[in-house]
Order: structure tokens, then C-alpha cells, then sequence
């Protein structure tokens, strides 16, 4: 069998970006074995050439980036570029071009996923994000997929890889709360800015597009009430643990009897018995309940080795 060749043309090189393409050259005569497509990286968008001359694409590298997603010979694009205002231009006009297009922008997708979910089933071309949220546990596909004849009453879980590194760590080995995000920074876990993992950001952005699709509304990160760990103390962690309890930060989106979404991240404490109790270090777990499923959980490395993250940029 001839595989059929798929030209990808990419957006950003930069810790992502380089790890898809390692990827891509990597696993590509896997995927062609599996799926019949031989992928081909073809360009690589990036601000600056010659920070990235001595890397794999340096043929392929180009800085103009409206070329790539207008170029007729580039049959999908991948966004790993980051930020909002261009990522999101770039992407709707990929889309307008019939192409389409992965991306692992949590950020866009938390303040414009209604319209870029829009505009790719206006023109239906696929917008998929499966990396965008917690990382390598399939989640995004089983709520647009699997479940979408499932009425969802309520998503609970742990999105943030860090901050539940950090808790673990403070739980079992009382280590400090600083100590413990240092090491989670050095473990390449936290955001560049880490605020937005300690003080809930992260987990809030992920939540409002875990939310959008579970209920089929539009709801965007700044709806999402948020409380971080920043203020959690070793005394607090030992009471809850004495009281039957771990401290985690949750994630939750809830629809009530008239429709409307409730969506939140904070601090918890969760019985020992819980499952999401026994969801330790840089791992995250999702529980969907569903009227006629009842509760699924989803669970796996949600943090940690960007190449967990590409994985389903391959996908
Ligand atoms: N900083 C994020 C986390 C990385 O800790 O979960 C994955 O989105």
C-alpha cells in the first residue's frame, strides 16, 4: 500500500514545536504503518531564522507565517506558536483555506474557542486540541465523540500538573511549599510564569474548554472563579489528612436545573476514599459524570516531558 503524503506546515519551534518535530521524524513510518498517511514536515514558521539554524528544519524555516497557511502545497497546520491575537488569525485563515488545524493553544482556545470551533464547522475543516488540555490523557475526543449523545451533568477533576506536584510533595513529604515548586519548575512542569499554575489561571483556561464542550456553551476562562494553592499551608494539609482528607486543587464545571454552567477551581479537600485522593505527583485524573454513563474518570500524565503533550498533535 502507497502511503498517501500529508505536508504539515507548522507554527512556532520553540520547546512544543521542536519536540513535535523530533516526533514526526521519529514515529512518522509508525503512523504511515498504522494509518496509511506518511507525514511530511514541510515548513516551519518562526520569528527569528537563525535561533533555529542548527536544528532539523533549518531548511524549512521561514518567518513569514501567513505563507504557510496559505501555501497550496501544505495540506494541515499545526500551531505550536502561542499567544493569542496571531495565533488566532493564522488559524481562522488556515481554516478559510480548507486547511486543517491542530493546535495545543490552551490560552486562544480559553478566550476564542467558541469562534474557532464556529469557523471550522462553518467550513467543515477538523480544529482539533486534543493537547491543549491535560496533556496525554485522551479526553477532548471522548466528550465530542464518544459522549456526545450523553446528557453531562458535572466535570470534576485535576488539571494542573504542578500545583498537584506541589501538594503531593507537601503532603508526604513535608516539604515546603517553595521548595516543592522549585522542584516542579525544574521538572519542567510549571507554566513560564508559574502564577498561572499556583494561582488556578491554568486550570481555569483548561476548564473553560473542557466546560464548552461538555455543555455546549460558550464559556471562556475569565467566567471561571479561581483560587489558588499559594495560600495553602503545611498545617492545613496535616489537619485535612488527619480529618480523612488530601488537599487538592479541583476543577469543576456543573450545569444546574435551568441550564446554566457553574464553573470554578480551587482548593479541596477531597475524602481519602475518593479516587481523585489517590491521584499523586504531576498526574491529573477528569471524572465525568454522565446521565446514562455515570461517572467516567480519565486519568495520566498531565505535566512534564513536552513530548507527552505532541503526542496527540501526531494523533
Ligand atoms: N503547567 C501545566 C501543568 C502544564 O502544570 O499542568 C500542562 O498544561
Amino acid at each position: 500500500m502507497t502511503a498517501q503524503r500529508i505536508r504539515v506546515g507548522v507554527l512556532g519551534h520553540g520547546t512544543v514545536g521542536s519536540a513535535f518535530v523530533d516526533l514526526v521524524a521519529k514515529q512518522a513510518p509508525t503512523i504511515a504503518a498504522r494509518s496509511g498517511v506518511q507525514l511530511e514536515i514541510a515548513r516551519v514558521a518562526v520569528r527569528n531564522v537563525s535561533a533555529h539554524k542548527s536544528s532539523r528544519v533549518a531548511d524549512l524555516l521561514t518567518t513569514d507565517a501567513d505563507f504557510v497557511v496559505n501555501d497550496p502545497t501544505i495540506d494541515v497546520v499545526v500551531e505550536v506558536m502561542g499567544g493569542v491575537d496571531d495565533a488566532r488569525r493564522l488559524i481562522l485563515q488556515a481554516l478559510a483555506n480548507g486547511k486543517p488545524v491542530i493546535t495545543a493553544n490552551k490560552a486562544l482556545l480559553a478566550t476564542h474557542g467558541v469562534e474557532l470551533f464556529t469557523a471550522a464547522d462553518a467550513s467543515g475543516i477538523d480544529l482539533l486540541f486534543e493537547a491543549a488540555v491535560c496533556g496525554g490523557i485522551p479526553l477532548i475526543r471522548p466528550l465530542r465523540e464518544s459522549l456526545r449523545g450523553e446528557p453531562i451533568t458535572r466535570v470534576l477533576g485535576i488539571v494542573n500538573g504542578t500545583t498537584n506536584y506541589i501538594l503531593t510533595k507537601m503532603t508526604e513529604e513535608s516539604m515546603t511549599y517553595g521548595d516543592a515548586l522549585a522542584g516542579a519548575q525544574k521538572l519542567g512542569y510549571a507554566e513560564a510564569d508559574p502564577t498561572a499554575d499556583v494561582e488556578g489561571h491554568d486550570a481555569a483556561a483548561k476548564l473553560s474548554i473542557i466546560a464548552s464542550i461538555a455543555f455546549g456553551q460558550n464559556v471562556v476562562a475569565s467566567d471561571v472563579f479561581s483560587e489558588g494553592i499559594s495560600a495553602i499551608t503545611p498545617a492545613d494539609i496535616a489537619i485535612a489528612n488527619r480529618l480523612g482528607y488530601a488537599v487538592k486543587l479541583l476543577a469543576i464545571a456543573e450545569i444546574d436545573a435551568t441550564g446554566s454552567v457553574l464553573v470554578r477551581v480551587h482548593p479541596a479537600m477531597v475524602p481519602h476514599h475518593h479516587p481523585l485522593a489517590s491521584v499523586r505527583d504531576s498526574f491529573n485524573a477528569v471524572v465525568v459524570d454522565g446521565a446514562a454513563s455515570g461517572s467516567l474518570m480519565f486519568y495520566g500524565r498531565g505535566a512534564g516531558g513536552n513530548r507527552r503533550q505532541v503526542l496527540f498533535l501526531v494523533m
